[in-house]
């Protein structure tokens, strides 16, 4: 074994194993929606802590994981983010977002309102750095920051799924105001705004087609 290597621990399955996990786990995810209604029924910190670290397992460019997550759950807190996101999406909906943008938004119902933002027992900031701050000050290179950032929200929001939650992906942009709410440093940009927690007893969503397989996948076999 080269040093700093260990053997990979791969569990092998049956095929028939495989397929019934690639259904079971496509009915899973495909039970997904955005909620934009929440309930503010309390989730327990340990579950905000395991869901982030689900999310920051993700691959990164260079194992740089070049992220932060900030889970809120001050009242406080969370009132200064919805006034400050309220005043950015009135903005976005009074002109900043263009008619094609608004127009495509008209099946949502959404407006410039965002109470969810203090319903919802938690919120999760996700920050991306795009370069990181040694203890001497030196500044480090971080690599394919999207990219790494994007991936990491793609395994958080999957596993607020998975525990049995619902969540918003949000960007009630510019997203700066979370940067100065939430003190964070000058390496760091706010990437997404996440309320996560249980949907509200009167909760809908809108009715949304989603591409077939035919239209997402090209096979070349
Ligand atoms: C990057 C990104 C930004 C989004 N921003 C918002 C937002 O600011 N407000 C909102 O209500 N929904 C937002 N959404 C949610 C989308 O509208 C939603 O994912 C899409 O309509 C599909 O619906 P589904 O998530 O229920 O499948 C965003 C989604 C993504 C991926």
């Amino acid at each position: 074994m080269k040093e700093g290597f260990k053997k990979y621990q791969y569990k092998e399955l049956e095929d028939s194993a495989i397929l019934q996990n690639s259904i079971t786990y496509r009915n899973n995810l495909e039970n997904r929606r955005s909620i934009r209604f929440f309930s503010d029924k309390p989730v327990d910190k340990q579950v905000i802590e395991n869901i982030i670290m689900s999310a920051s397992s993700a691959p990164s460019g260079a194992n740089k994981q070049p992220w932060t997550f900030c889970a809120i759950s001050n009242p406080e807190f969370k009132a200064k983010i919805r006034k400050a996101a309220e005043i950015e999406e009135y903005e976005n909906y009074h002109g900043r977002m263009g008619e094609e943008w608004l127009r495509d938004l008209e099946k949502f119902d959404t407006d410039w309102h965002k109470p969810f933002l203090e319903t919802a027992p938690w919120l999760i900031v996700v920050f991306k750095s795009a370069y990181d701050v040694d203890s001497e000050g030196v500044k480090h290179k971080n690599y394919y920051v999207n990219e790494s950032v994007g991936i990491a929200c793609g395994f958080l929001i999957s596993a607020i799924h998975q525990v049995g939650l619902v969540t918003l992906t949000h960007t009630p942009s510019p997203m700066n105001f979370l940067h100065e709410i939430l003190g964070r440093p000058e390496n760091e940009r706010a990437y997404l705004l996440l309320p996560v927690g249980h949907p509200s007893d009167d909760a809908e969503v809108p009715i949304l087609e989603k591409k077939t397989s035919d239209q997402v996948i090209k096979y070349f076999e």
